[in-house]
Order: C-alpha cells, then structure tokens, then sequence
C-alpha cells in the first residue's frame, strides 16, 4: 500500500472506523510531538495489553502515565545503569564461558541464545530471579501470559476472557502465578533492610516530587510485569538480526571487531569503555533501521477531528505510524536497502530529519529503556566478537516472522570459531 499510494494511506474497515497508515518523518512528528495532546492509544489496544500486565506504561494514557513516567524515568538514566553493568556482564560471561566448552563446529541458533540471555539479564535486572530457567514457575506464566495476549490482539473477536475456555483457563491460572510470585517477591523486598542493585529497588525507591509519594505494590507489580514484556523480545530480536547482518557483511564484521579489540585490549566491555565502542553502535543502530523489532508504534487514535499532511483525520480515526517504512524511505535514506552502519556518523545523522529514525518511539512516549537496551546490546555484541567469529551456516535469505516482534523466521544458524 504504501508502494501504490504513498506515505499516508486511509483504510475505511467499516462505517466510523477509519485506520489511517502514515510513513512519512513529518507525520509522525505531528503526532508523537506537536500535536501529541490528541493521540492516545485507543482501547482496543489499552484492554488487551492490560490483561496480563496491568495498569502499566504501555497500557496507560494521560495523568496516570504521566505520573508513573515521571516516577520511573530517573532509574533509566544512563547515570543510574552503571548498577546493573555488572548483572547484565555476569549474564554475558556465563554464556561466553558456555559457548567456550561446545565443539568448535557446532551449529547453534544465535536467535534463540540470544532470547535466553536476554530473558536472563531481564530478569535478573528487574528482581534479580532468573527467568531463562524454564522450569521457572514465572518465566512458564509469563509466557503463557504474553502469547495469550497476542493471540487476542491479533484476533479481536475471540471470546471474552471470563468464558471457560482451555485457553482462558490456563491465561486465568497463569496471571495468578505471576501476580503472586511478583507480588511476593515486592512484599519480601519491602523487609529486606540491605539495598539491592535491581530496577525493582530503584522504582521502590522513587517519589514523586509532586505528591512525595512512591508506588504502591500493585503498581509495582504492574510495572515490573511491563518492563518484562517490553525488555527482553524486542533486544533479543534485534540482536538476532544483528549476527544475520553481520554474517551476510563480512566487511562489517571485521571493521567492528578490529573497534573491539582496539578499545578493550583484551579486557572486559566496562561501563566507561562501552560508549567508546562507536562503531558497534552504529552497527546496531543500522540493525535496528533495517530490521527493527517492531512494524510499527501502538495505534494512536485521534481524540478530535484534526488535519495531517492537508488530509482531514476524523475524531475517532486511527493512526498507525508504520515506521518499519520511514527507516527504509528513499526520500530519507540512499540505497536504504543496503547495509551501511556510517550512516550513523554524526555528521550524517545531522543530515536527516530527526523523526526519519523512530524505532524506538518518539516524543513522550518514547521507549524508556532504550539506555538500557543499548547497554546491553552493544555489550553482547562487543564481548561475543572480542572472542568468537559467529559464521552463517546459510546466507539464504532469513524471512520474517511478524508476530509480537518481527522474529527471523526459523532462527539464525550460525557457527562460532573461536578467536586466538
Ligand atoms: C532494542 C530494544 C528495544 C526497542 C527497539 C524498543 C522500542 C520501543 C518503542 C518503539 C516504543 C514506543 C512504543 C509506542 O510509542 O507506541 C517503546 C516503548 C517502551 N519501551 Fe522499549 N524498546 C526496546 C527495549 C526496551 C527495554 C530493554 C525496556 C525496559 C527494560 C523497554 C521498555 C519500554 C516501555 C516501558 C515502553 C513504554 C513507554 C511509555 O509509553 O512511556 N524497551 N519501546
């Protein structure tokens, strides 16, 4: 469609619901930023995602998101992350430490290592217990719990939650699991007298400058079930998609590792040295434009009528600010198929328009963890190419699987050679 009609495409689904499918930087600056006051994400959207995680930042809107915003901003800061490098490094070397022991001709999916990494720092980032253990009572529920949500996002007429289904059932008994393990981990928490480094004391610990008040256990649970869902699928994804790149560009690969082994000498990728690492994270962020985690943002509907682009927007339309096609418009990108992390250059950056890049949001919503996901991505892929060549077993092209995240279908089969 937006070959055929371009970069603002209105859809009519049925009589009063328009969807609208925007593409271009100028929309969505109007939408994420100037004129942000009148789009909030609608409830179709609000209710499914609130089962399983509640009334947290991804499914709420106006004064109660504000406040929690607010509130859990200052644990994100990148001044604040240096508490969970250490967690986040112990992850990373366990796995390197276990990569090291397998034969050297092994084939592994280097998507799905990197879902269970990440599913480990998550989780040992935000309350310090391990959810890659899949024997893990919560990390079962949470599961079940996030692809019942999808299921009901992608299938808006199925059965109301409270029918006896087996499906429903088992989303029922599953959101209890999680509301008491989680509830229970806060309320052990509350006792406990000694600090800990998690994102869990860090939000406990926040009090709003207004009202001089924190978030209540319930809050808390909501927000740590969020934080899950939103932290660890979109990283590991994007990741994947990073070693396919990397696989398929060689030349890529071998300019990052020469970074690599030039600013770690050998040592650990530390706090300090991590923004040194420039061209890692240029190569992730060109990962990131070509193969982002998500299609798109949340639908935002218009609170009242306005105009975009000329084009009238009725009250009650929909906006879905398809992103996944601004990161590869040609008006904004040269060759915007190919593969080039210089793009990231400073000097290139300043070139284009600022809303031309969006896989993380824009305006106030944008994604609160993206210091912490860029940490940690740039801290993977570092410590992995300062000891192993990761080698495609294919360089077939890998097809996307759009679900929740746009997962490399089938995964990503590579080879790891040790480095001397
Ligand atoms: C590569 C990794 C990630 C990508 C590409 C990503 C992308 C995004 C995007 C596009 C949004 C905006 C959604 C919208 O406006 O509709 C968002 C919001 C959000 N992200 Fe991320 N994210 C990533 C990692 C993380 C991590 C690691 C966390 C937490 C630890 C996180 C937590 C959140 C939360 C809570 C929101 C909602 C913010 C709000 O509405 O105020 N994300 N993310």
């Amino acid at each position: 469609m937006w070959r055929e009609y371009g970069d603002l495409v209105r859809l009519r689904v049925m009589p009063g619901f328009t969807i609208f499918l925007s593409t271009h930087p100028d929309h969505a600056e109007h939408i994420l930023s100037t004129h942000c006051e009148n789009y909030q994400k609608p409830d179709f959207f609000l209710k499914p995602m609130g089962l399983v995680q509640g009334k947290g930042l991804f499914s709420i809107e106006g004064k109660f998101w504000q406040k929690h915003r607010r509130l859990m901003q200052p644990a994100f800061q990148q001044r604040r992350l240096i508490r969970l490098h250490s967690v986040m490094w112990d992850c990373v070397e366990s796995l390197l430490q276990e990569w090291e022991e397998q034969p050297a001709d092994e084939v592994i999916d280097i998507a799905a290592e990197m879902k269970r990494l990440t599913l480990k720092i998550v989780g040992l980032a935000l309350f310090s217990v391990d959810l890659s253990d899949e024997f893990n009572r919560l990390a079962r529920a949470l599961r079940i719990g996030v692809e019942y949500v999808y299921g009901r996002l992608t299938a808006p007429l199925s059965l109301p939650v409270w029918v006896p289904t087996q499906t429903n059932l088992q989303f029922q008994q599953a959101k209890r699991t999680i509301d008491s393990v989680v509830l229970e981990i806060i309320q052990n928490r509350r006792k406990e007298s000694e600090q800990s480094d998690d994102l869990l004391s860090m939000l406990m610990d926040a009090t709003d400058e207004e009202t001089g008040k924190g978030l209540s256990d319930l809050e808390l649970l909501n927000e740590m079930i969020t934080l899950f869902n939103a932290g660890h699928d979109t990283t590991a994804t994007s990741l994947a998609w990073t070693w396919y790149l990397l696989g398929l560009h060689p030349e890529v690969a071998d300019t990052m590792r020469s970074e690599v082994d030039a600013v770690l000498q050998g040592g650990e990728p530390t706090f300090e040295k991590l923004p040194k690492l420039e061209y890692t994270r240029r190569v992730f962020d060109e990962s990131l434009r070509l193969c982002p985690p998500g299609m798109g943002l949340a639908p935002r509907a218009a609170l009242a009528a306005d105009e975009l682009d000329g084009y009238a927007i009725p009250k009650g339309a929909i906006v879905n600010i398809a992103f996944y096609f601004t990161l590869r418009h040609p008006d904004f990108w040269e060759r915007p198929e190919q593969f080039e992390p210089d793009r990231f250059l400073p000097m290139n950056v300043a070139r284009r328009p600022k809303y031309a890049y969006m896989p993380w949001g824009a305006g106030p919503h944008v994604c609160i963890g993206k210091s912490f996901a860029v940490m940690e991505s740039v801290m993977i892929l570092s410590a992995i190419a300062q000891r192993f060549r990761v080698n495609l077993v294919s360089k077939e092209p890998v097809e996307i699987d759009p679900r929740f995240t746009l997962r490399p279908k089938g995964g990503v089969r590579v080879t790891l050679d040790r480095r001397a």
